[in-house]
């Protein structure tokens, strides 16, 4: 027997399952009168304004949060008393709320679109390997203004477990910051610090699972049934093995299927990921509002951003693959509208590693479209990057930016060439087969190609969880190592340095300029090379990542400005880019973005345009020379025109050529 009840297989849990209580307009409007009774209440002392601003938020989204928490959990009889709970955690997350965050959410309602503004750009770095400590972080601020971000990602710096605990991903307590990093109220003073200089703090908001030594986690352990209620726990096999029919593996080298037995309890629990990271139970409505608490808490410590981590997983349901499921949508998409209520400035970020069909849909879709996830990483397009780079032919970038890169207008894809995660080769065989690549063998080629067993490999990359059951892996590696920095230094070949350098740049220029947030990997700016010090540590050896997560290296950085040098033009050209992109409206995230078809197989071409200016970029991703068929394209540039990046001009009507690597970010006259 569980400890659980089952999942229900099918439907009330659909979206259209909303209970009479919510469904009749009459008897809804009576119970959001008493709800709204009971934040107001909660809302006691607070200033007139304050509670006003609240009260009309709540107006405008509580009936959304009613009628999602409905589909969830509509039918239990104690619904509305776990309602009122919810409602009164948003109300006293509010009270908490500092004025400065307050006032900071009435500039966020006034500029709704403001991650999508043409001046954003991105960094993401740990705390301890780029600086030491939080406050370590603090003092990098004026090289953070010097790059030009606007937002960065901190990873994890949470409490996590002694000895391994998956890059910070097994949170212990949401409330502590990792000791070794300063304190939570270092957190507090480097989101303000950042604010000052306007730049956005983004967290992550791990909420799949708990560290096995979060505090639910050990009085679930312990015995206690309200807490093993969180948790996915069984007493034998045969839940497990029911679920595992349908589920895929996610860290197959760790633990095969997703559960783990743990002997001192006698019970199986599902962990998807690492055994030491425990799958939350959201169809148990105590864990939702729960969620909910922890979440406001880091809203209130300034993060402006959360990156919903594994956001696929959190729904569970017997007979499916339990990825993507309709109640994971509608669990964010609550989330957020209570996040509109008690603290406005904080938007969602999705990290949904999953087929290009299904990331898309954080974004939200129908009358949800921007309300679930606002930011979205775009993992096809840096998969893509890479494989265009491998194979010198643009024809699968190309066919999928045509068909996918589009998003609802209130969104900003977060475009980036390199994470802290492995590279999985996430393209949709659809989309392959379209311009006639098979799928699963050019994954295997990929794969040989960014280890560096194919011929003409120029990558040193590294297997991340091989499966021999299916040959699935991924690849680790830094973005210099993978674009052949790394091979080329140690050939001491200057010819492809030289090419290295150019792959670096072109793939940053193409996540610069085709709209969206573009995100530096920190220590990319300066071309850092593998790291392979994690293979003495005994927490990370076994997880191939580290290699591309390297300690800051600030005596490489210190050589940025001395062009001669190799992290010099690295960061120079970057640098370029970033200023570029920032005096260039048409780069915004709500421009449209035309993906054009060159005739050329090694070019890739985009326009975009944002009246009155517009930019058409052409990138070569061969090694070779290639002619711009300005002809077929549908914007004929003007004689002269000017690459905006380096000032070159160009005539297209005597034709123009992209040596190897080379890109041309052309300004045009904006259309009559
Ligand atoms: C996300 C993180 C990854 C982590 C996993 C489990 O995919 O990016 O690093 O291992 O979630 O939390």
């Amino acid at each position: 027997m569980s400890s659980v009840p089952e999942p229900k297989a099918s439907p009330p849990y659909a979206e259209e399952g909303v209970p009479p209580i919510i469904a009749d307009p009459r008897s809804l409007r009576s119970l959001l009168r008493a709800l709204r009774r009971t934040v107001r209440e909660r809302l006691e002392g607070l200033d007139g304004e304050e509670i006003a601003a609240f009260l009309r938020r709540f107006d405008r989204y509580a009936p959304d949060v009613c009628w999602l928490a409905g589909t969830l959990y509509g039918e239990r009889d104690d619904f509305t008393r776990h309602l009122e709970a919810i409602f009164t955690t948003a109300a006293e997350a509010y009270r908490a709320r500092s004025p400065e965050l307050k006032a900071l959410d009435a500039r966020r309602e006034a500029d709704p679109g403001w991650y999508q503004h043409h001046t954003m750009v991105g960094g993401v770095c740990y705390a301890d390997l780029f600086a030491g400590t939080l406050k370590g972080v603090q003092e990098r601020i004026p090289y953070f203004k010097e790059l030009g971000l606007t937002y960065l990602h901190l990873m994890p710096l949470f409490r996590t477990p002694e000895g391994p605990n998956d890059g910070g991903y097994a949170v212990s307590s949401y409330r502590e910051v990792n000791p070794r990093l300063g304190t939570m109220d270092d957190l507090r003073n480097l989101s303000a610090a950042l604010r000052a200089e306007g730049i956005s703090l983004v967290l992550d908001f791990v909420f799949n699972h708990t560290a096995s030594d979060h505090e639910w986690a050990l009085r679930a352990r312990a015995g206690d049934p309200h807490y093993q209620q969180y948790y996915y726990m069984f007493d034998d096999r045969s839940i497990p093995d029911a679920y595992e029919k349908t589920l895929r593996e996610i860290f197959p080298e760790e633990h095969q299927g997703a559960f783990t037995f743990f002997e001192e309890i006698g019970k199986w629990v599902w962990t998807t990921f690492h055994t030491y990271q425990w799958d939350l139970n959201y169809s148990n409505p105590a864990v939702f509002r729960q969620m909910l608490e922890e979440m406001l808490f880091l809203a209130n410590v300034g993060a402006e951003v959360l990156r919903l981590d594994a956001v696929a997983f959190v729904w569970k349901q017997m007979g499916t693959p339990c990825e993507n499921l309709p109640q994971a949508h509608t669990i964010i998409r609550a989330f957020n509208a209570l996040v509109r209520i008690a603290a406005p400035a904080l938007i969602f970020k999705s990290e949904a590693i999953v087929h290009p069909d299904d990331v898309v849909r954080y974004f939200g879709v129908g009358r949800w479209a921007g309300r679930e996830c606002e930011i979205s990483y775009n993992p096809l397009l840096m998969v893509e990057l890479w494989e265009a780079l491998a194979t010198r032919h643009t024809h699968l970038l190309t066919y999928s930016m045509q068909h996918r890169f589009e998003i609802p207008p209130a969104c900003a894809w977060v475009n980036y060439v390199r994470s802290h995660d492995d590279i999985g080769w996430g393209f949709a065989d659809e989309d392959a087969e379209e311009v006639g690549i098979h799928g699963f063998h050019h994954r295997q080629f990929l794969n040989r190609f960014y280890t560096g067993q194919e011929e003409g490999s120029f990558a040193v990359g590294y297997p991340f969880q091989f499966n021999p059951k299916n040959l699935d892996m991924r690849i680790s590696g830094t973005t210099a190592s993978l674009a052949g920095l790394e091979k080329a230094l140690a050939e001491d070949n200057p010819q492809a340095i030289e090419l290295a350098i150019r792959r670096i740049v072109l793939i940053y220029s193409v996540v610069m300029s085709i709209g969206g947030i573009p995100l530096i990997y920190l220590g990319d700016e300066i071309g850092q090379l593998n790291d392979y010090g994690y293979r003495d540590d005994p927490g990370k050896a076994s997880d191939s990542r580290w290699v591309h997560r390297p300690p800051m290296d600030w005596e490489r950085a210190a050589r940025r400005h001395d062009p001669a040098t190799i992290p010099g033009r690295i960061f120079r050209s970057l640098s370029r880019l970033i200023e570029v992109r920032k005096q260039q409206p048409a780069f915004g995230a709500a421009t449209r973005t035309e993906i054009l078809s060159t005739g050329n197989p090694h070019l890739f071409a985009y326009l975009k345009a944002a009246d009155p200016s517009r930019v058409l970029i052409v990138c070569n991703f061969s090694e070779e020379d290639q002619d711009i068929p300005f002809d077929r394209l549908p914007a004929f540039p003007p004689d002269p025109c000017h690459d905006l990046v380096t000032g070159r001009t160009v005539e297209a009507s005597k034709g123009a050529t992209l040596g190897p690597y080379e890109f041309l970010w052309l300004s045009l006259p904006g259309e009559a």
